[in-house]
């Protein structure tokens, strides 16, 4: 369960820190398009001569192509025909672009073409219509009007106002940032796959684990069962071992297997008959003999089960001393396997302060001074104070 939530939180972790990027990419769009927007806003200007060329990428040529007295207008003498060619010769589109065209002397429209023509002054103020006012890079367009002049007429300085065509995609940045949230996309949606297969694989694992657990919990009542005096002993022992595991410092996953070890470190028990197992009162030396055999045929159950390592070990030198006196193999010292010997501590303690048929259940300090007495010929004197120090936290005995 304290996995789970730590998945569940690592879950939601990662949305988070998903959601906090598209919302960064969001807002980066978004202040690319406020730029943008205003930029398609602002209005430029241009100037230059007809001669001279601009101080822009916007300029105007122009060509006279017709002039001719004019007779048949009161106070004005000469008419010309101008053709104008407005060029976009930048990068950017234009928009709604505006020209003034100053002339030398008083002029009037007689006809035109391709805008809104006005005078002001000297000056012809030219607005495109629908067709022209919209310029591509590199685009020309093409205006011209007929006029009736005061005096002999020429072309001075002009002025273009324009916009500027700004799209959002035209910011490399917008490209960038797309590209980005594509490939974030795409990292998230396998994040999320993953996630949803590892949580799959996890329950099944829980419930896999949880089997396991069942299964051993089962088999180590079916071994208490053999005995009545020793309910719970297998689980009891089980318990002690993990913490004393976990106070040597084992990995989380090694308590795990010293728990399940523990739980099946009496399986040998099996084989022995129940008249010697429950008889009341003490055992002769047959008897007894015959008990000690419960290592061996423990050892040779579990010889087989290679994904507990040690788990022979457990049953086989539980009853092992640290002076070679125990039984059946007389290891002694660090030659008894260190599964063995915290399984023994463990074992001797639940032992003493468990009932039996021949007595009752010892004191817990009793049980103590024994573990003390013993540490060093029976117990391995590194493991005795690890059991004294969980006695005195009050963390052992247990109930089950
Ligand atoms: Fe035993």
């Amino acid at each position: 369960m304290k996995d789970k939530g730590w998945f569940s939180r690592n879950i939601y972790k990662n949305r988070r820190i998903y959601m906090a990027v598209f919302a960064m990419y969001t807002l980066i769009i978004l202040g690319i398009f406020i730029y943008y927007s205003n930029m398609r806003e602002r209005t430029y200007v241009v100037k230059g001569t007809i001669e001279g060329g601009g101080t822009g990428e916007l300029s105007i040529s122009a060509e006279r192509s017709k002039e001719w007295k004019e007779t048949g207008t009161p106070g004005f003498d000469r008419g010309m025909e101008y053709d104008f060619v407005i060029l976009n010769s930048g990068h950017g589109d234009v928009l709604e672009w505006q020209a003034e065209i100053d002339f030398v002397t008083d002029f009037v429209i007689d006809s035109s073409w391709n805008g809104d023509f006005e005078v002001k002054d000297h000056t012809l103020v030219v607005k495109p219509d629908k067709k022209t006012k919209e310029m591509e890079s590199k685009e020309e367009k093409t205006f011209g009007l007929v006029m009736i002049s005061i005096d002999e007429q020429d072309v001075q300085e002009y002025r273009i106002y324009y916009k500027e065509n700004f799209q959002i995609t035209d910011s490399p940045i917008f490209w960038i940032v797309i590209a980005a949230a594509i490939i974030t996309l795409t990292v998230f949606i396998t994040d999320e796959i993953n996630l949803q297969r590892y949580s799959k694989l996890r329950k099944w694992q829980e419930e896999i684990q949880a089997i396991l657990l069942e299964s051993f919990t089962t088999f180590a009542n079916i071994i208490d069962a053999k005995d009545p005096y020793t309910q719970g002993h297998s689980l009891r022992v089980a318990q002690y071992a993990r913490l004393i595991a976990q106070k040597m410092g084992y990995s989380d996953i090694d308590q795990e297997r010293v728990y399940w070890i523990g739980m099946l470190h009496d399986i040998g028990k099996i084989g022995i008959t129940d008249v010697i197992l429950q008889k009341p009162g003490q055992l002769d030396n047959m008897e007894y003999s015959t008990i000690q055999t419960h290592v061996d045929i423990g050892g040779l159950i579990l010889k087989d089960f290679k994904a507990l390592p040690d788990i022979a070990d457990g049953a086989q030198y539980h009853h092992e001393r640290w002076d070679g006196k125990g039984y059946s193999r007389h290891l002694a010292g660090k030659d008894i396997p260190e599964i063995a010997r915290i399984i023994c501590v463990a074992d001797s303690f639940d032992a003493m302060t468990s009932p039996r048929v021949y007595r009752k259940a010892l004191s817990i300090e009793f049980a103590k001074k024994e573990l003390m007495k013993c540490s060093g010929t029976q117990f391995d004197p590194d493991i005795v104070p690890v059991m004294i120090q969980l006695i005195d936290e009050g963390v052992v005995p247990i109930n089950i």
